[in-house]
């Protein structure tokens, strides 16, 4: 990988509606900001020019990965074939009623504008999910969340190119079999190239403020009866605090998901562990804090090479500056063991690692 590193892209390529550039550093297309590089990177204005590229043998053949802003991927070495990268943009009100309105948005919009773009319009639902890094196309893939809000909840259907009959098709919300950071597209990662996202945004929907913390931000803020928009300003103060920012320091949110168990191991562990959080997650299954199990490992603020388990959240693993993605893995990989000693719980990486 390092050898590589310092060559320049051999040859730079435009068609209608997208960039072709070969042997291309994805090192700015990644929120770990490791080092990695694709044999091909295409980056894709217009969804159309999709029936094109995937006429030609490169396509057809290599291997294919679909980026977004890079927010949910560890790269542990070059990838060897195609890195697409859709860039479409575009918000478009498609229709508006007395009490909500549907949107469509380009794949390639950063989400947090979204967000943005709806509050300021005074469209609401979307408040609690401010400040998630990543892309429109990215939100369904791991159904985004955070603050009791899940996305799965405003999709009412995601466009996608569909390698299997080569056409851009539509799946609606119940084809999309949206989970806890979860969908059809994690499972079918070569299949859907997703194109564009289908919001119905309710102008008026009660505040979600249950989440630990959210009340008293408020109450801090000094305000007393909330709009959408005051929520979205202390839920972004609390990420603030709480998550290291990835424009400062490299990382992808939470590495690992928060493990489902069953009544029986929590009560298991809860004899060991009186103090462990477990919140009821619905058909007898229970969601674990994995945050809590790595700081009860001791393993928050944990340094090895150039990757860090982050000092401010103990479910974030950080690139200290030079660190490979390789590094990343291995702390990981240690975390996992130590956790699994520990609890006899097995934590799974929540991004893509490859
Ligand atoms: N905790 C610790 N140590 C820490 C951090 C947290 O023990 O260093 C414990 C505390 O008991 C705390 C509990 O973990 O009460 C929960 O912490 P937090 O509210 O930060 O939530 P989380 O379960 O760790 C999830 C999401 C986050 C999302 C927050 C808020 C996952 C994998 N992560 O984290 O999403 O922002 O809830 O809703 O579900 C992301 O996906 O990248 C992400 C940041």
């Amino acid at each position: 990988m390092s050898e590589k590193r310092y060559q320049v892209p051999a040859a730079i390529s435009e068609g209608v509606g997208y960039t072709i550039v070969e042997n291309a550093s994805l090192e700015g297309r990644n929120t770990f900001r490791v080092p990695a590089r694709a044999d091909l990177l295409i980056d894709v204005r217009r969804p159309e020019a999709l029936a094109e590229l995937f006429g030609y043998a490169a396509l057809k053949t290599r291997p294919l990965l679909v980026l977004g802003e890079g927010s949910n991927i560890l790269f542990t070495r070059d990838w060897p074939g195609v890195v697409l990268s859709i860039a479409a943009l575009g918000i478009t009100v498609v229709e508006e009623g007395s009490h909500n309105v549907r949107v469509r948005v380009g794949a390639g919009e950063n989400w947090n504008n979204f967000v943005h773009w709806s509050l300021a319009r005074g469209y609401s639902g979307l408040e609690n999910l401010v400040l998630i890094p990543g892309t429109i196309g990215a939100a369904p893939i791991q159904n985004i969340g955070a603050y009791g809000v899940e996305v799965r909840e405003f999709i009412t259907s995601v466009e996608a190119w569909d390698r299997d009959s080569s056409r851009l098709t539509t799946l609606s919300n119940a084809d999309c079999r949206f989970g806890y950071r979860d969908s059809v597209f994690k499972h079918q990662r070569d299949r859907f190239i997703i194109t564009a996202v289908d919001f119905e945004l309710p102008k008026w929907r009660p505040l979600q403020m249950d989440y630990a913390g959210v009340r008293e931000e408020l109450a801090a803020l000094g305000m007393d009866s909330p709009t959408p928009s005051g929520v979205a300003e202390a839920i972004a103060r609390i990420r603030t605090r709480k998550l290291p920012n990835p424009a400062l320091i490299g990382n992808a949110g939470s590495f690992f998901k928060n493990p489902m168990v069953e009544a029986s191991k929590v009560s298991e562990l809860r004899k060991r562990y009186p103090q462990l959080p477990a919140w009821e997650a619905g058909e007898g299954q229970f969601k674990l804090s994995a945050a809590w199990m790595i700081e009860s490992c001791g393993f928050k603020g944990l340094k090895q090479e150039h990757a860090a388990v982050s000092e401010q959240h103990a479910l974030v693993l950080v690139n200290l500056g030079q660190a490979t993605g390789s590094q990343i893995w291995a702390l990981a990989e240690h975390v996992r063991d130590g956790v699994q000693e520990r609890f006899e719980v097995l934590l799974e990486p929540e991004p893509l690692v490859l």
